[in-house]
């Protein structure tokens, strides 16, 4: 069965990736990953906010014998070689490089401008082979507007476009009020490929005591919905690449995205789940469903359901709700009292 794909300029031995999680933030687990099938791996990202806090740390035991004891910082190593601030993410970078045969995509969540140009290039000095810049950012502010959040996406990507050559990746909000034109000028601001969607943390409270529950839920495959949608619009139409990503449990998600024009499906929820052996069971339930109806390539099936290919591409748009809601029966009123429909 020939699954070859292409994603974001790299050719791939079949869709399946695995997203970046702290899976993927090791390198046993990166060879079980690979050995189990899985056609590239997104490192988990490196946070500016980590580095500083690990920065500040080493400038802490070192600052704090200046006075006292100075002969004692030769203990140190030279801040420049020193163990901190993203050593042990490009040692991962190196070592992943060196050890695994698939794609290494490292991922990057930064705040300023310096942080993002500058370990970019680090991390393509390291030898990942593209770049996924995961942009965290819920515009809490409310002066800000939706041109400033947008504004901020390209900043962040222009700079790290200039700084590297490897390809980058963008893992986008889904609340751009306009997705498919952003993916569009995503793409001509040069970024490679997109992935739909970045999952943000969603909060909930606990009743008892008051609080903000500090919990992060797995996904299951009803999340789909959103990702799907957006994917089939887009398919046939950008001209970026194209991941699917949140909601996978088994080989039936990974069948829909790509049925929708997903170029690859992202996974870690599974992952985490069932262990990185999972990625064998989704490849092997989609070599089966495309067997069963006796396709011989993936290129056969990839986007035949994307919105430009369906006979009736309102399905996935107003008209189609328009009719499900038509289709819902009103229960009747009880006696004197007011119509509802059932939630
Ligand atoms: C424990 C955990 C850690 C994660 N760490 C990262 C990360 O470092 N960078 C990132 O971009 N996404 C991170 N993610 C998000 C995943 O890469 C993925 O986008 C999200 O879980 C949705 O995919 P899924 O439904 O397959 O789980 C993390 C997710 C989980 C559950």
């Amino acid at each position: 069965m020939d699954l070859a794909t292409r994603y974001m300029g790299l050719q791939l031995k079949n869709p399946l990736v695995a997203s970046a999680s702290p899976l993927t933030g090791e390198l046993d687990s990166l060879k079980r990953l690979e050995d189990a099938g899985a056609a590239a791996l997104i490192l988990p990202s490196l946070f500016q906010e980590e580095i500083e806090v690990e920065t500040a740390r080493y400038q802490h035991l070192t600052s704090a014998h200046d006075d006292s004891w100075p002969e004692g910082l030769s203990n140190f190593p030279k801040l420049a070689d020193a163990q901190h601030g993203p050593h042990h993410y490009l040692e991962l970078v190196h070592r992943a490089r060196q050890a695994i045969g698939v794609p290494i995509i490292a991922s990057l969540n930064g705040i300023s401008n310096e942080c993002w140009t500058s370990y970019a290039k680090q991390l393509e000095q390291a030898g990942a082979n593209g770049l996924e810049l995961n942009i965290y950012f819920i515009p809490a502010d409310l002066a800000a507007t939706g041109h400033d959040v947008e504004q901020r996406y390209f900043d962040i990507l222009k700079s790290v476009r200039a700084a590297v050559s490897i390809p980058v990746a963008i893992k986008l909000s889904p609340y751009f009020s306009a997705v498919g034109n952003m993916a569009e000028a995503l793409h001509d601001a040069g970024a490679d490929a997109l992935v739909l969607f970045n999952r943000f943390y969603q909060p909930d409270l606990d009743l008892t005591r008051l609080q903000v529950l500090n919990d992060l839920r797995l996904s299951d495959p009803s999340e789909i919905r959103l990702p799907l949608l957006w994917l089939a619009v887009l398919a046939g139409r950008t001209r970026a690449s194209l991941a699917a990503s949140t909601g996978v449990n088994s080989a039936e998600e990974v069948v829909k995205y790509l049925l929708v024009g997903a170029d690859v499906v992202m996974t870690t929820s599974s992952l985490l789940r069932h262990g990185p052996g999972h990625m064998a069971t989704l490849l092997a339930g989609l070599e089966k469903w495309l067997d069963a109806r006796e396709f011989a390539s993936l290129k056969q099936v990839r986007g035949i359901m994307s919105q430009r290919c369906l006979r009736d591409p309102q399905a996935f748009e107003r008209a189609n709700y328009i009719k499900i809601l038509q289709g819902f029966r009103t229960p009747a009123p009880a006696a004197g009292g007011a119509r509802s429909i059932a939630q």
